[in-house]
């Protein structure tokens, strides 16, 4: 019996709100999968030369999100691996649908408690920037999750589940989307 080297076909795009674990989770997915990992936001940063909340400040929302639209259509165009998105990434029509053409999307839901406990008191997010910043989440929880649940994949992220758990939930539904080959080492046969 040769070594069996599990093969990955389509990206996986992980999305989801602020702090539901779409890094965290996809670093380790990656690792899992033996493939690449790259997080947009980082993209975006370091195209744009500053951090997301001086892109916010300086040139504004829409540039942000037009920046991250070409950021996603470009990384999409690479070895299918592991994406995470930034979380208003898949409201935009045409990100979403670029994503469904070519990717496997994979929503991380996570209820309003987790995604508060994993954000509060970080820095770096600007649309948390404001006086309270727990609504704005319930709010973009109301505005987002309608359109997050049309991702492939829905996983449940819960503050009390490890990434690793998390991770095991995305391996076991992505059987079924027969994504994810296992292969035999010619040389073992
Ligand atoms: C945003 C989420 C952030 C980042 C930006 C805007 C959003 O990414 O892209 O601050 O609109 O929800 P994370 O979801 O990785 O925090």
């Amino acid at each position: 019996m040769g070594a069996a080297l599990r093969k990955l076909d389509k990206t996986l795009v992980l999305v989801g709100l602020m702090g539901c674990g779409k890094s965290s989770v996809g670093k380790r997915l990656a690792a899992r999968l033996g493939v690449g990992f790259v997080d947009t936001d980082d993209e975006i940063v370091q195209a744009a030369g500053m951090p997301i909340p001086e892109i916010f400040q300086r040139l504004g929302e829409p540039a942000f999100r037009d920046g991250e639209a070409k950021v996603i259509s470009r990384l999409l165009e690479g070895a299918p691996g592991v994406m995470a998105t930034g979380g208003g990434a898949f409201m935009a029509p045409m990100v979403r649908a670029e994503i469904e053409r070519v990717g496997i999307s994979v929503w991380l839901r996570a209820d309003l408690d987790t995604l508060w406990e994993r954000v509060r008191g970080k820095s770096g997010r600007p649309l948390l920037e404001t006086e309270n910043p727990k609504n704005v989440l319930a709010e973009l929880m109301a505005a987002r999750y309608p359109q997050y649940a049309a991702a492939d994949i829905v996983i449940d992220s819960h503050m009390d589940n490890s990434h690793e758990t998390v991770v095991d939930d995305i391996m076991r539904a992505l059987a079924g989307f027969n994504a994810v080959k296992d292969t035999e080492k010619d040389t073992d046969k």
